[in-house]
């Protein structure tokens, strides 16, 4: 007798995020307003929108490192406070890779500190540990440059090491906040393919943000983009135009005619 019934595990797709009616301040002033947002498991989700949107605002509150006013936001079933994770969520952050170039650290050391926040029962030198080492890099194609100074790396080397960093760590989301920034095209397509990779062959659950919207169609399943409040949340190619999207925020076009403005 064949069995029609799909497996469990493509069944099975836990919510990793839950916010619901999320509402977050900054220096008193409204950034983020009613937010509702459900990622699962083994999603891509590409978060666009303009500047001072509120983008990395939501990763930081995802991480549990600032808070919310007003509403619900759970991570694995908890409210985000970093030490919940144990590990679980790794974070690219905007400027991660500006690393200070005197600081003289080789590329193995680098992605050696994404294994340091996990609590582990031995955390010294474990082989599992620098196995997640190893495969970092080897995820990453950065295995040949393991002995070199950080400071001798290309951008988009630098761009993948930390990344490698991230993937250390062993953590189920990874977020990653404008990760092809000075990256060359080679290197970005390496990035995204990377990342699909990740998505598809681990299941590890991904927030991408970039303004890089061609990047974000191209490999995201799924796209918000955020503008203080969710103007659009579903598939990438039916992602409004920009100028509906500012349309939805009140913003006149520029080449309005008076017309226009009377109506
Ligand atoms: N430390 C802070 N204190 C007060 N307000 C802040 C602070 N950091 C950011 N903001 C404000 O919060 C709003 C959202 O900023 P945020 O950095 O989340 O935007 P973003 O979408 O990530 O922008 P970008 O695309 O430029 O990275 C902006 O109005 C910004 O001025
Ligand atoms: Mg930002």
């Amino acid at each position: 007798m064949s069995d029609s019934t799909p497996s469990p595990k493509k069944i099975w797709n836990p919510t990793v995020i839950s916010i619901e009616g999320l509402y977050v301040n900054r220096s008193g002033k409204l950034v983020l307003e009613n937010i509702d947002l459900e990622i699962d498991k083994g999603e891509f989700v590409g978060i666009v929108g303009p500047n001072g949107g509120g983008k990395t605002t939501l990763l930081m509150t995802i991480l549990g490192i600032l808070n919310s006013t007003k509403g619900k936001i759970e991570v694995f079933g908890f409210n985000p406070y970093p030490t919940n994770f144990r590990g679980e969520v790794g974070w690219v952050s905007q400027t991660a890779a500006n690393i200070p170039t005197k600081m003289r650290m080789t590329v193995r050391e680098l992605i050696t500190m994404g294994t340091v926040s996990r609590i582990e029962l031995f955390p010294s030198r474990s082989k599992k540990k620098r196995e997640r080492i190893e495969k970092a890099m080897e995820l990453t194609g950065i295995s040949h440059l393991a002995d070199k100074d950080i400071a001798r790396l290309s951008g988009g080397e630098r761009q993948r090491a930390v990344i490698g960093r991230a993937l250390a760590s062993d953590a189920e989301v990874l977020i990653f906040d404008e990760p092809l920034v000075n990256v060359d095209r080679n290197a970005r397509n390496g990035i995204l393919k990377l990342l699909d990779k990740l998505c598809h062959e681990q299941e590890k659950t991904l927030l991408l943000v970039s303004h890089d919207m061609a990047a974000i169609r191209q490999s995201a399943h799924r796209v918000v983009y955020l503008d203080g409040s969710i103007q659009y949340d579903g598939h990438p190619d039916n992602l409004p135009d920009l100028i509906d999207l500012a349309g939805l925020r009140g913003i006149k076009h520029v080449h309005q005619t008076d017309d226009q403005e009377e109506e």
